[in-house]
């Protein structure tokens, strides 16, 4: 998946873009809730600053674009050939609008509550999002997933899938050679245990509400559930 559209150079973008799917990435990704960045405090006292540089990925300096507008998402839809998603979705007004622009994912996120104080937790804001999108497209959400139980109240509030931030950084920073994967496999495995003491033995029974069974989940509870009774 390709973070992309932030940039305000259109044909930049565009190029980048075919350069990605060519690449055979599976999915776009636009970032909708940063048009700027929130006050941040250490970055200001520090004077930190990105330099001017054009890099294959990034070009300039300003690499927000404060103009975004949905005839962007329409225009990104115009020629993309992979799946696009919308990242940083709160308001179910705005969830219905990306169903019409015909957007193939929609993500719940408060860019982990980073930019601006006071946002609604992600979690609160997903039913409700879900709830007006009534299974059009998946809803995906992150925010604050640190344990399997986070990611079983997240599928039983009607999210497809979940996504992880901080963690995988953190997990980096130890410089530890088993990278990311071991973030994984701890919430795969906290999240068997929260079905199992929660009596959900199977995934699908969370996914009620939003018509989306998380993908490959069952098997992995399945397995755990048997491997506990034998
Ligand atoms: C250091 C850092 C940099 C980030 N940069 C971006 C970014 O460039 N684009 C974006 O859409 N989200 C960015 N995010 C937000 C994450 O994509 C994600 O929404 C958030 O971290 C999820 O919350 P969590 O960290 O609590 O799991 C960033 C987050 C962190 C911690």
């Amino acid at each position: 998946m390709i973070p992309t559209l932030r940039q305000p150079d259109r044909s930049f973008t565009r190029d980048l873009v075919q350069r990605a799917e060519d690449a055979n990435c599976r999915a776009l990704c636009v970032t909708v809730d940063s048009p700027v960045f929130g006050p941040r405090n250490r970055e200001e006292r520090a004077k930190a600053e990105l330099p001017e540089r054009e890099l294959p990925n990034l070009k300039g300096k300003d690499y927000l674009d404060p103009t975004l507008t949905w005839k962007d998402i329409d225009w990104l839809r115009s020629f993309a050939r992979r799946p696009v998603l919308l990242k940083g979705i709160l308001n179910p007004d705005d969830a219905e609008t990306a169903v019409k622009a015909a957007v193939n994912r929609i993500i719940v996120s408060n860019h982990g509550a980073r930019n601006l104080d006071t946002v609604p937790a992600t979690i609160d804001a997903l039913p409700l999002v879900v709830e007006r999108v009534a299974g059009r497209v998946p809803v995906i959400v992150d925010g604050g997933i640190r344990r399997g139980t986070d990611v079983l109240k997240a599928f039983a509030r009607g999210a497809a899938a979940v996504q992880i931030g901080r963690p995988y950084l953190w997990r980096r920073g130890l410089a530890a050679s088993d990278g990311v994967s071991r973030v994984v496999a701890i919430l795969l495995r906290e999240f068997e245990l929260a079905m199992i003491l929660a009596g959900h033995p199977f995934a699908r029974s969370t996914a009620r509400r939003s018509g989306h069974a998380p993908v490959r989940v069952p098997c992995y509870v399945g397995s755990y559930a048997r491997k506990l009774q034998s």
